[in-house]
């Protein structure tokens, strides 16, 4: 049989939402435990890495309407998974990565995470290496804390510094209005502010949400909406005060629940069905208070491979 070495690989990564976010005192190495609820959304980044003709090392170029403000230094996690990966399986560096960008950026949806992801599952396919699925989660979690669920995606519990990732059982599709904000905000810059707003107080370690597992495995959207909960939604909002009036649109227009997704400032608002998507979006569209408004749904798969040419 023939074996033909690919030239470029295409990979869909989705963005996601965090439907439990509890976060623990700072630790000594300056991170927070935390217990997280992830859920991957249907907004998606395309990562094609190539092989370049010259061997310039790794380079990055980005598109889509969201590319304003992505790095393409270094300093881009896809950057960094290449690097590693490179580093770790002995690859040649003449790599082009080409990121087509939808998911909203510094907007506490991963997506930069999601490129790194991407990245790591288009090298294995680009060089044939057959990983499993514990390599590539063993790079993954040296770029970041969300990395590692966004090679799996559906529904995960996230321990640890969230990285330590054991999927959930999930019934049923679940229906987000996103309310974007142009400027996004820094996740250290949100986590400093929870351990602002905590000074003095005694912080429990956190634990996942029962109540919320219970609704994910029975389809239950009214619970799950009364269950989303952000412990750095505070921070976000004390950052960015102009998070409150947005979530109060949602919940004045009814949204089964709102919250602010991760680190912010994007805001998450789960609604009954796709209807409901339409009316909400037109709502806050018209408030005057949003720029721009999206829609999805989740869970949807983790990163994969898309094409190969
Ligand atoms: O892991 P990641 O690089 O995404 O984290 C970005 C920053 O967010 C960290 O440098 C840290 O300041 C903060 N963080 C944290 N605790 C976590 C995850 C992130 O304090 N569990």
């Amino acid at each position: 049989m023939s074996h033909i070495v690919p030239n470029a690989v295409v990979v869909r990564v989705p963005g996601k939402v965090n439907l439990q976010l509890s976060v623990g005192p700072k630790e000594s190495d300056g991170y927070h435990g935390v217990v997280t609820v992830f859920q991957a959304i249907s907004l998606f980044d395309d990562v094609t890495v190539s092989r370049a003709d010259v061997d310039d090392g790794i380079s990055i170029a980005i598109s889509g309407d969201l590319a304003h403000g992505v790095p393409t230094d270094e300093t881009n996690l896809a950057f960094i998974a290449a690097k590693l990966m490179c580093q770790a399986y002995d690859l040649p560096t003449d790599l082009v990565i080409d990121i087509k960008k939808s998911i909203p950026v510094a907007g506490g949806m991963a997506g930069g995470s999601a490129d790194a992801a991407a990245t790591i599952l288009a090298l294995d396919h680009l060089f044939t290496l057959g990983l499993a699925r514990e390599d590539m989660h063993s790079i993954a979690a040296k770029i970041g804390s969300d990395v590692p669920f966004l090679l799996g995606g559906g529904t995960a519990v996230g321990r640890g510094h969230g990285d330590e990732v054991t999927s959930a059982l999930s019934r049923g599709t679940y229906h987000w209005v996103l309310a974007l904000s142009s400027v996004g905000l820094s996740t250290p810059a949100v986590f400093n502010e929870i351990d602002r707003l905590r000074e003095g107080l005694d912080v429990a370690p956190p634990h996942a949400n029962e109540y919320l597992l219970q609704a994910l495995l029975t389809a239950d959207a009214v619970a799950v909406g009364k269950a989303l909960a952000n412990d750095l939604q505070a921070a976000a909002c004390s950052l960015r005060p102009a998070l409150r009036l947005i979530l109060d649109v949602g919940h004045e227009y009814g949204a089964l629940g709102c919250i602010v997704s991760g680190s912010g400032p994007t805001v998450a608002f789960l609604v009954a069905d796709e209807d409901a998507a339409l009316d909400l979006t037109v709502a806050l569209t018209s408030s005057g208070v949003i720029g721009t408004v999206t829609r999805a749904s989740g869970p949807v798969p983790g990163a994969r491979v898309i094409e190969v040419r």
